[in-house]
């Protein structure tokens, strides 16, 4: 693995390089979010077609604002340049930050964790993004689980302000504050919370997701539910929301919530489910309850 940095890292400083393992669509956003704010970046994935992405999705949300005269050319360009993308762990031996959103596996998740671990600075703050998988439990593959924290963004991060820590078992104390520290460090709000099914947010959720696919299969009118609970002052409709978080991921969120809470079992009628086995999974294959238009900025038509 080459030289690893042994420098510590002390409580207090703040985070100067921050490696992203795999560049999906949640490693696209917190790569170009950390990018922006003037930590660099390692970013890392499994093939090239998958760096590829990840780095159309930063350029993609620089190059908006570029346009529109909101970002200077050359403050797009340094953040640009801040992602270094990469595929060996090699790169990440100056990392003191490192963020995993790999696939939503456990099996994969663990086994690139303690890759994490034995490549980054030795005091680095390894973090999962994991949306469902306990913390606590992702843990038990790594030697410095002290070390180890969910921050858990949403999609998409650059839009989203909120960001959940999430404190598993055998997180320290000056971990959690390091993460908070680091969430603040690039401009996000964020809430610490024990490790627990569903977190914060998707707790939640669940309950509004669930009573919405009930409703559609009582017969209710789809267009009127989305407007109302736009006028109601959501930002967007039930259908719309769902569309963006992705079915395949609210379908699992449903079902992981079910399991884990005696008050949230599965909808009736598993409408989300459902759409999911016919490979409708919402705004990231251009098919859900709306048909996605990339030419429209990405709003449903
Ligand atoms: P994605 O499928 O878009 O991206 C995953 C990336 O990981 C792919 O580029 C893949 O090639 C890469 N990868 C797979 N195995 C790898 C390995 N061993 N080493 C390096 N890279 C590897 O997935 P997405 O949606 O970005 O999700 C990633 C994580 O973020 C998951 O844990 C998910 O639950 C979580 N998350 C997803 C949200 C969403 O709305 N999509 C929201 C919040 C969290």
């Amino acid at each position: 693995l080459g030289i690893k940095s042994k420098t510590k890292k002390l409580a207090g400083e703040k985070t100067t390089e921050c490696a992203v393992i795999g560049a999906g669509i949640m490693g696209g956003g917190i790569a170009h979010t950390n990018a922006t704010k003037g930590i660099r970046v390692p970013l890392k994935d499994i093939n090239q077609a998958g760096l590829d992405l990840g780095l159309s999705t930063a350029v993609n949300l620089l190059e908006k604002p570029v346009k529109r005269g909101k970002l200077n050319f050359s403050k797009a360009a340094t953040a640009l340049n801040n992602i270094i993308p990469t595929l060996t762990n090699e790169s990440l031996k100056n990392s003191d930050m490192v963020i995993e959103a790999v696939v939503e596996d456990p099996k994969v998740k663990s086994i690139v964790l303690k890759q994490c671990e034995d490549a980054a600075m030795d005091n680095a703050i390894i973090a999962s993004n994991t949306s469902t998988i306990s913390i606590t439990q992702l843990a038990k593959s790594l030697t410095r689980p002290e070390n180890f924290i969910g921050i858990h963004f949403f999609n998409p991060v650059n839009k989203m302000p909120l960001v959940e820590v999430i404190r598993g078992k055998q997180t320290s104390e000056e971990t959690v504050k390091r993460a908070v520290a680091y969430v603040q460090q690039i401009g996000k709000t964020p809430i610490v919370i024990n490790d627990c099914a569903g977190f914060f947010v998707n707790r939640i959720l669940t309950p509004y997701m669930r009573a919405y696919s009930n409703l559609l299969a009582k017969g209710a009118d789809f267009v009127f539910v989305e407007k109302t609970m736009k006028k109601y002052g959501m930002p967007m409709g039930p259908a719309e929301l769902i569309d963006v978080v992705g079915l395949d991921t609210s379908a699992h969120v449903l079902e992981l919530m079910s399991q884990n809470y005696s008050h949230m079992p599965l909808p009736e009628n598993n409408i989300v489910q459902a759409l999911v086995e016919n490979s409708l999974l919402g705004q990231k294959n251009g098919e859900g309850f709306y048909t996605w238009s990339t030419d429209r900025r990405g709003r449903p038509v």
